[in-house]
C-alpha cells in the first residue's frame, strides 16, 4: 500500500543535511533516489539472510528494471556477525565491483546490517555514498539516523567504528510486516525512550496509541516513527559526535540495560527488553534522587507494561549487576554515569548517584525463581 510520504531533514553540521523519508511502499522509489546521487553508478545492496529471504528479490528486480547495475551481499544473521569478517566481505565485494563508475552502498536491514554496511561505506576509498534502508523498528527510529557505524570485536561491542552520515534514510514501513513480533516489541522500548527523555506530549500520545503501533500500515506507527526520527535528528544536530552530553541522553536506561543483558545472558533478554527494565530502574533512581514524581513513575511502568515489555529482572543479583556496570566502558572515570529524569520529557546526566540507591532500585526489580 502506498500512502503519503513523510519527510524530515537531518542537519548534522553547518552546510550538511540529508533527508529521512518515511512511508509505505516507498522502497519502490529506490532507483530514483540512486539516480539523484549519481547518473552512472554500480550499487551494492548489503542485507542479511532473513531480510534477503523476504524482501531482496523485488528490490533487485526494481533496480535492474530501472537499468541500474546492482548486486547484493547477503550476510549471515545476528549480532555475532557484526564482526571484522563481515566487514571484510563487504569491502572486498566493493573492490570487486569498482570500475570507472561511482559506487553506492544500500544498507538494507536492521541495525547490524546498517552499522556494518555504513562502516564499509565510510572506509572504502575513504568514503562512498550510502543509503540507509532500515527494516527493523529499532533501525527505523535509532540506528539508521545519525551516522554511528562500526562493528564488534571479541573484546567489546562497537569497538571499531566511525561517524559517517548517509546521503538518505529511506524508511519503508511495509518491510516491518515480516518482522517477528518480539523484534518489533524490542524496538518499542526505544520509541518510549524518546518520549521519556525529550517529549512529554509524544509520551502521552503513546499512552493512548501504543497498542496500535504493531500494524505496519497504521497512521499511528508512521507518526511515531516520524516523531522518533525528528527527535533523533534534533539530538544529532546538536551533538553529532557525542561529545556535548546531548547525544548521551539516548543512553537513558542503557547503563542498567547493558548490565542486565550481560549478566542474565543475551538470550534471556533482547536489547529492547533490557532497555525497558533499565528505563524503569533509571526512572526509579530518578524518583529516589528526589526528581521524578511518583505519579510519573507509575505512568512509565504502566506504558512499558502496555507495550508488553518486561519490568522485572530474572537471573541475576544486585551485586553482580553493579559489577557489570562498573566494568562498562562509560565508567572509565571510575564513577557510574546515569541518565536520570527530572520529569517525563526532560533528562539529564548524573555522575554520582549513591551506590546504595542503585542497589535498592535493582533489588526491587529482581525476582528470584
Ligand atoms: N548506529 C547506531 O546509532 C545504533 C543505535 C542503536 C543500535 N545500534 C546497533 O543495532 C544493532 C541492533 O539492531 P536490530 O535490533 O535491528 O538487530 P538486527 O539487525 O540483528 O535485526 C534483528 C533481527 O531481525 C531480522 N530482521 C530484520 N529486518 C527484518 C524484517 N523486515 N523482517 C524479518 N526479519 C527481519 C534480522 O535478520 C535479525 O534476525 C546492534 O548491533 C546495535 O549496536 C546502532
Ligand atoms: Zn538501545
Amino acid at each position: 500500500m502506498e500512502t503519503t510520504t513523510r519527510e524530515l531533514k537531518v542537519r548534522p553540521g553547518p552546510g550538511r543535511e540529508y533527508p529521512i523519508l518515511i512511508g509505505n511502499g516507498i522502497l519502490r522509489k529506490l532507483p530514483e533516489h540512486i539516480r539523484r546521487i549519481s547518473g552512472s553508478c554500480r550499487v551494492l545492496v548489503v542485507t542479511d539472510k532473513n531480510v534477503g529471504r523476504f524482501h531482496l528479490k523485488p528490490v533487485m528486480k526494481n533496480l535492474s528494471g530501472a537499468g541500474i547495475d546492482a548486486e547484493a551481499e547477503e550476510l549471515p544473521v545476528g549480532e555475532r556477525y557484526k564482526n571484522f569478517g563481515s566487514y571484510q566481505k563487504i569491502v572486498r565485494r566493493l573492490a570487486g565491483l569498482d570500475d570507472a563508475r561511482d559506487l553506492i552502498v544500500v544498507a538494507f536491514g536492521g541495525g547490524v546490517v546498517g552499522d556494518l554496511a555504513g562502516f564499509a561505506a565510510a572506509t572504502y576509498r575513504r568514503g562512498i555514498p550510502l543509503i540507509q534502508a532500515p527494516t527493523t523498528l529499532l533501525a527505523c527510529v535509532d540506528s539508521s539516523v545519525g551516522g554511528k557505524t562500526g562493528f564488534d570485536l571479541p573484546q567489546g561491542k562497537n569497538l571499531v567504528g566511525s561517524f559517517y552520515q548517509p546521503n538518505l534514510v529511506l524508511i519503508d514501513l511495509d518491510t516491518l510486516k515480516t518482522l517477528p513480533a518480539h523484534e518489533f516489541q524490542s524496538g518499542m522500548a526505544e520509541v518510549i525512550k524518546y518520549g521519556l527523555i525529550l517529549d512529554e506530549r509524544f509520551f502521552a500520545r503513546l499512552e493512548r496509541e501504543i497498542v496500535m503501533l504493531p500494524a505496519h500500515d497504521s497512521a499511528p506507527l508512521a507518526a511515531a516513527v516520524e516523531r522518533c526520527c525528528a527527535i533523533k535528528a534534533k539530538v544529532v544536530g546538536r551533538d553529532e559526535r557525542d561529545t556535548k552530553g546531548v547525544r548521551a541522553m539516548l543512553n537513558f536506561g542503557h547503563t542498567f540495560a547493558h548490565a542486565i543483558e550481560a549478566a542474565c545472558g543475551y538470550a534471556t533478554y533482547s536489547h529492547g527488553e533490557a532497555v525497558a527494565v533499565g528505563m524503569i530502574c533509571a526512572a526509579e533512581l530518578s524518583a529516589r534522587s528526589g526528581y521524578l514524581k511518583s505519579n510519573d513513575l507509575e505512568r512509565i511502568e504502566r506504558l512499558i507494561e502496555k507495550a508488553g515489555l518486561p519490568n522485572k529482572i530474572k537471573g541475576s543479583t544486585a551485586d553482580e549487576l553493579i559489577e557489570y556496570m562498573q566494568r562498562d566502558k562509560k565508567t572509565r572515570t571510575g564513577k557510574l554515569r546515569f541518565i536520570l529524569l527530572e520529569r517525563i520529557g526532560r533528562a539529564f546526566v548524573s555522575d554520582a548517584p549513591p551506590l546504595k540507591d542503585i542497589r535498592a532500585v535493582l533489588k526491587k526489580r529482581i525476582v528470584s525463581f
